[in-house]
């Protein structure tokens, strides 16, 4: 019943949303991706910003920053945002902003399996009680990610975390456009980013350790890297360099990183045909995937050995889909920590 409310809302609101998606499109290829700018951060964002709105994960930075990022506006902004209000209104959950989603992770629940594992592991490192408390956060690739703004930006140590705990200090890094067009958007939407350091390279010619070390970063505080949706658009080169460079901080520095399935990023069995539709996806934004890690079975052993090659300890790993019983994962969410 709540579904057939749902689709029936939807119905009504279609023309808002063919109209919203139109001038999507219209602004991602005329305003942001011919300057540089990333296409593909909209996507797992506005996944965010509409699970706040369904009321199933809270995210207010995300909805006052989305009228404000360069392929959005107030409205597009609101149409997308109202498909969560829907969900909310008639108390649907079975969609794909439902938090934290099911597990295994389906098609439909696989983005906010992704958001709950970053969501999990960035607090564990900033929670001030924990035993895992970090110095120096590090988001790799931060896109439009909101995670340390919002009610982090107010009181500090409290009850919201203490993420913006004057102890941890906060860099976001980017190429320069999305880095730029970032810290915009954040001044319009009147968003405190005083406490980020922002740093703009491109991994694939600088090392991000040399870019944020030029900007104050100290390799010799425990620290956290989040590297959310970012390995798979950077050559094996400049991944392996990454986790090396992990493995020689200090200790008690750990990486949480996702990874597609190598087979997908190739197109190859048992992804033939959704390999070849992700391509065809990505090719929208001007962007294609590079890097994978090979998910046959057993998917956690190929991660492992990566990961352990570079330096580093698998601390966790979870399957972005089902590995039960030789099934082949779409790729995995993993935590590798230095063995220091
Ligand atoms: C899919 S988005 C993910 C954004 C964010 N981490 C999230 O999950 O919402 C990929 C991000 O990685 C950045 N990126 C991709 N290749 C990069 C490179 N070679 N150097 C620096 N940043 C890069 C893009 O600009 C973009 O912000």
């Amino acid at each position: 019943m709540r579904l057939l409310i749902f689709v029936l809302m939807m119905l009504v609101f279609a023309p808002f949303f063919v109209l919203a998606m139109i001038g999507y499109i219209f602004k991602l290829w005329v305003f942001n991706i011919p300057k540089g700018i990333s296409g593909t951060a909209y996507e797992p964002f506005m996944a965010r910003m509409i699970m706040h709105e369904a009321g199933t994960r809270p995210d207010e930075s995300a909805v006052r920053l989305a009228p404000h990022l360069p392929a959005l506006s107030p409205f597009i902004a609101w149409v997308f945002g109202g498909m969560g209000v829907a969900a909310r209104w008639c108390g649907y959950r079975g969609a794909i902003f439902d938090f934290p989603g099911t597990r295994p992770s389906t098609m439909y629940s696989v983005v906010a399996h992704r958001t709950d594992f970053f969501d999990r592991m960035f607090a564990e490192a900033t929670d001030p009680g924990g035993e895992h408390l970090v110095r120096q956060v590090v988001v790799l690739g931060a896109g439009w990610d909101t995670r340390v703004y919002g009610s982090f930006e107010d009181d500090g140590v409290g009850d919201d975390g203490g993420v913006s705990d004057d102890n941890v200090r906060f860099f976001e890094v980017d190429m320069p456009p999305t880095s730029e067009a970032k810290r915009t958007a954040l001044a319009r939407a009147g968003i405190s980013s005083d406490h980020v350091t922002f740093v703009e390279t491109d991994f694939n010619q600088k090392s991000w350790f040399q870019a944020v070390t030029e900007q104050g970063f100290d390799p010799a505080l425990p620290t956290f890297i989040l590297w959310e949706g970012v390995n798979m658009y950077l050559d094996d080169e400049a991944v392996e360099a990454t986790l090396r460079q992990v493995a020689h901080l200090a200790p008690g520095s750990r990486i949480a990183f996702d990874f597609m399935s190598r087979e997908l990023v190739r197109a190859e069995p048992p992804f033939v045909w959704l390999g070849r539709g992700a391509k065809f996806g990505i090719k929208f934004y001007g962007e294609r995937w590079l890097f994978g890690i090979s998910t046959l079975a057993p998917a956690r052993d190929h991660v492992d050995r990566l990961v352990t090659s570079q330096g580093l300890e698998l601390a966790k790993f979870e399957p972005m889909g089902d590995d039960r019983d030789g099934k082949v994962p779409w790729g995995g969410f993993a935590l590798a920590v230095c063995r220091g």
